[in-house]
């Protein structure tokens, strides 16, 4: 079993694995505004035990967690929320929606500083309780009466990732990992004026809503929220 961060070309198969497992489904736009405004969040799990007979033939995707940074936090905190997370019936209880919990939860930290991750999940849902409580460490916030499309009240979840923290990288203000390597090769040898020039030249971009995506996507998901 293979798990890799989420490409673009792997969306058409990632909804497939949504609409089989669970009510709550997105626009193709969706997926593709997290792929590419946090593409380091979003992880699928390949079942790589039969190789590809020609390479035309899709990856077999058998989980995914589809994740984002909270655009603007109500308490100002940058935090992360899993947008949705599900296993194939043939594939579960193989420890594969942890593993994709737990890289999207270090991706959060080290490149975007999170400082803790929310979810919601129908009250109803034991799998995922237990999943989400025991085994990660979540805790339950509040619940949001009849969040769901269906009338079913969900619970709030919060996970504090301060324990990732300690051991991510030096975070700048930002939060954000800053990248402190010399420069190597022919880039290392150039003398100290040109490569600092070489770092002036270097600007910060905004990702998500500030490139106008946001405003786009996020009226459709007024249909169907999150999980
Ligand atoms: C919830 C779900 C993602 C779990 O996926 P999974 O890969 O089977 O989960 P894991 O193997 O990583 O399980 C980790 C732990 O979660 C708990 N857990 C998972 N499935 C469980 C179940 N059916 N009953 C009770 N506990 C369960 C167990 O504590 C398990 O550890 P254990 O196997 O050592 O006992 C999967 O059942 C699923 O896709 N369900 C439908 C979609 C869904 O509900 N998504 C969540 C929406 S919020």
């Amino acid at each position: 079993m293979d798990i890799r961060v989420l490409r673009s070309s792997d969306i058409p198969h990632v909804q497939t694995a949504n609409i089989t497992n669970l009510p709550e489904n997105y626009f193709c736009k969706y997926y593709l505004y997290h792929a590419l405004s946090w593409p380091q969040l979003s992880y699928v799990a390949v079942d790589v035990s039969r190789p590809p007979k020609t390479p035309y033939d899709p990856p077999r995707i058998v989980g995914y967690v589809l994740a984002k940074m909270e655009e603007e936090p109500a308490d100002g905190v940058p935090h992360g929320h899993i947008t949705s997370l599900s296993v194939m019936r043939t594939h579960r209880r193989l420890g594969l929606a942890e593993k994709l919990m737990r890289q999207s939860q270090r991706a959060m930290v080290e490149t975007f500083g999170a400082r803790y991750v929310s979810l919601h999940v129908r009250v109803s849902n034991v799998a995922a309780l237990r999943l989400y409580r025991d085994t990660l460490g979540f805790e339950v916030e509040k619940v949001e009466s009849k969040y769901y499309a269906d009338g079913e009240d969900a619970y709030s979840m919060k996970m504090d990732l301060a324990f990732l923290r300690e051991k991510a990288p030096e975070s700048d203000d930002d939060g954000e990992a800053q990248d402190e390597g010399d420069e190597v090769g022919s880039a290392g040898k150039q003398g100290d004026g040109e490569s600092e020039k070489k770092k002036e030249k270097m600007m910060k971009v905004k990702v998500g809503r500030s490139l106008g995506v946001g405003d786009l996507v996020e009226k459709n998901e007024s249909t169907t929220k999150a999980s």
